[in-house]
């Protein structure tokens, strides 16, 4: 989730100091590279940009004595491409004419990146906020140096969703699309500027403007004019005064992080699965897992990447056939280190990619000569330096400590591997965006009743039963996290071999549950019932099913692989709301970090 800030000016001025605020404003979202360009009056074109933190980036390049009467900058999260020098943003085209930046993901980036070289323009990176610069100047001469009609023609040949802002050192004007990714527009005193979201505009001014999908934005100094961009017609837009504090906007609008990255989810996943159907990374993935042959191949995570892990063995065993031992990285080593070697594939899963435990185990793998594979969020991590190929979870920036979109992404990857290793379509997961969106909006609200009942609970059991076991330790954990109650997460037949004789009146137990296995989970849920136990079903609705239980939390229903991802949604629900509820703060719960690099 990059960041992208713009502004022009009436005068030539130093706007350094006001590019390094906003970047700093975008930080929230994540970054790894920042880069500013400003346009001097005269059209001369001054870009500076690198890897590294803001301050530390802003103060050896010196963005501060920037001047110009345009500027933009971005914050660069690596999705395709590293971390490098050429691939920060914004970018220069061929001849150094434009100059601009992205936010979001071009999925033909690779196809458009092969276009541009071979009718010869300078291509300096891989990054696709580049190609979003190429693919507006090898429009801009055929349509006679009008930039409104070579966005338009470029805005065709880009797939994917993005934002970018744009211009061209001739004309003082600076030019912007929007098509999936967020972009607002703010009026000030002798200037306008626009942003990936508020919260870097709102130090500037309140008089904001927003921008819909589908839609060109132009400023000039003294105003902001926005094209249709399928027919090039101008659309007239009230602005809008926002009043809220900046923190606010920050998260959305959401109270807090956690939430918001909930509702990020459907997007998320529909962000990936296009992604994925793009990346040429994919391809040597697939080799390598079906190099492994035979021998099972090794999925190694901690925490929740763990549970992720654990659903991915069900999805390679049930769709393809092939075997997968889902391990915590330290039981890798004790538990397998002996018997692996290099005939052996092993994928090492984390969000951060600095988790300890995960680069101790990818260092046993290295040391017998195995494959090494890895999935991540953060691009420049050390998983990503250390494996032979990795793919990224496009995430954006995970902010709360709770793991969620990150999870979700996981799981969608896995079940995408696995249809892969079949050799089956993917396009039969398309519905996952949409099933996920539908239930974040229809499980809050009996979620919230749930957390009514659980609430003063200080032990429960989760229990799940094939592949809704993973989300059933999954939400056990994430409640763990955020509610301080335990929480124990369980395969739902295992119940009665202990655990059971935990049921008192009123005793909570939550089952997910599959479509399909109702009837083996109401044998479970009675045996929690006659011991007066209160049993609450999460699953897709289910009138017997419904008939044994006290509490239904009812999911969309969804085709079984697909389920146990949607089923995780009113889990984390759950746990976010009895979060509030016991008032504690969900994005940083006592003793936690969201990145673990120690034993
Ligand atoms: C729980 C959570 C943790 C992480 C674990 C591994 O919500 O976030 O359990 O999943 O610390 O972290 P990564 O995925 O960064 O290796």
């Amino acid at each position: 989730m990059c960041g992208i800030f713009g502004i022009i000016t009436s005068q030539e001025q130093t706007l350094g100091p006001i590019l390094i605020e906003a970047a700093k404003r975008l930080a929230y979202r994540g970054y790894d590279s920042v880069g500013s360009a400003t346009v001097w009056a005269s059209g001369q074109i001054d870009l500076r940009k690198d890897v590294g933190r803001i301050q530390d980036v802003s103060t050896r390049l010196r963005f501060a004595e920037m001047r110009g009467s345009r500027g933009i900058t971005q914050l660069r999260w690596a999705t395709f491409g590293a971390p490098s020098q050429p691939n920060a943003q914004p970018h220069l085209d061929s001849d150094g004419d434009m100059v601009g930046a992205h936010n979001g993901n071009v999925v033909n980036n690779v196809q458009l990146r092969e276009l541009f070289l071979r009718e010869g323009l300078i291509v300096r990176g891989t990054n696709d906020g580049e190609t979003c610069v190429h693919a507006v100047e090898r429009h801009f001469d055929h349509n006679g140096g009008d930039m409104l009609a070579a966005i338009r023609s470029a805005y065709t040949d880009l797939e994917g969703d993005y934002a970018f802002v744009i211009t061209h050192r001739d004309e003082h004007k600076l030019y912007a699309i929007k098509k999936g990714s967020g972009l607002v527009g703010g009026l000030g005193d002798g200037f306008t500027c626009l942003s990936s979201d508020l919260p870097s505009i709102l130090p500037l001014t309140r008089r904001i403007i927003r921008i819909r999908d589908g839609e060109i934005v132009t400023l000039a100094p003294d105003r902001i004019e926005l094209f249709n961009v399928a027919d090039g017609a101008p659309i007239t837009r009230d602005e809008e005064r926002y009043e809220g504090p900046i923190e606010v906007a920050e998260k959305g609008g959401y109270p807090h992080f956690m939430l918001k990255e909930i509702h990020e989810q459907p997007t998320v996943a529909n962000e990936l699965l296009h992604l994925l159907d793009s990346t040429p990374h994919l391809a040597r993935f697939v080799e390598a897992l079906r190099a492994t042959g035979d021998r099972p191949v090794y999925l190694v995570g901690s925490g929740t990447s763990y549970h992720a892990c654990l659903l991915g063995a069900y999805y390679f065993n049930r769709v393809a056939g092939c075997s997968a031992v889902p391990c915590l990285g330290p039981q890798f080593i004790e538990q397998y280190a002996n018997s692996v070697g290099p005939q052996d594939t092993a994928v090492f899963v984390s969000q951060s990619g600095e988790t300890k435990d995960i680069l101790n185990a990818l260092k046993v793998m290295r040391q017998k000569g195995g494959r090494v594979l890895s999935v991540l969020n953060v691009l420049g991590s050390s998983l990503a330096h250390a494996s032979d190929v990795y793919l990224p979870l496009a995430c954006g920036y995970e902010i709360s400590v709770p793991a969620t979109k990150t999870f979700v992404n996981q799981c969608v990857l896995f079940l995408y591997l696995a249809f892969r290793l079949a050799g089956r379509k993917t396009d039969e997961l398309s519905a996952l965006p949409r099933l996920l969106a539908e239930a974040v909006e229809v499980t809050d609200a009996p979620s919230r009743k749930v957390v009514e009942y659980l609430v003063n609970w200080n032990a429960l059991h989760y229990l799940g039963y094939g592949m809704t076991h993973p989300i059933a330790l999954e939400a056990a954990l994430k409640l763990k996290e955020i509610t301080y109650a335990h929480c124990e997460g369980m395969f739902s037949s295992e119940f009665k071999h202990g655990p059971l004789a935990a049921v008192h009146d009123g005793y909570p137990v939550l089952f997910f549950t599959l479509a399909g296995d109702e009837a083996m989970m109401i044998n479970h849920i009675n045996e929690v019932t006659t011991r007066g136990g209160r049993a609450i079903a999460v699953a897709a609705e289910h009138p017997i099913l419904r008939k044994n239980v006290h509490d239904y939390l009812p999911v969309p229903a969804s085709d079984p692989l697909l389920a146990p991802i949607v089923l995780t949604i009113p889990a984390q629900l759950v746990a976010y709301h009895m979060s509030v509820a016991r008032g504690i703060d969900p994005d940083f719960p006592r003793n936690l970090s969201k990145t673990l690099t120690v034993d």
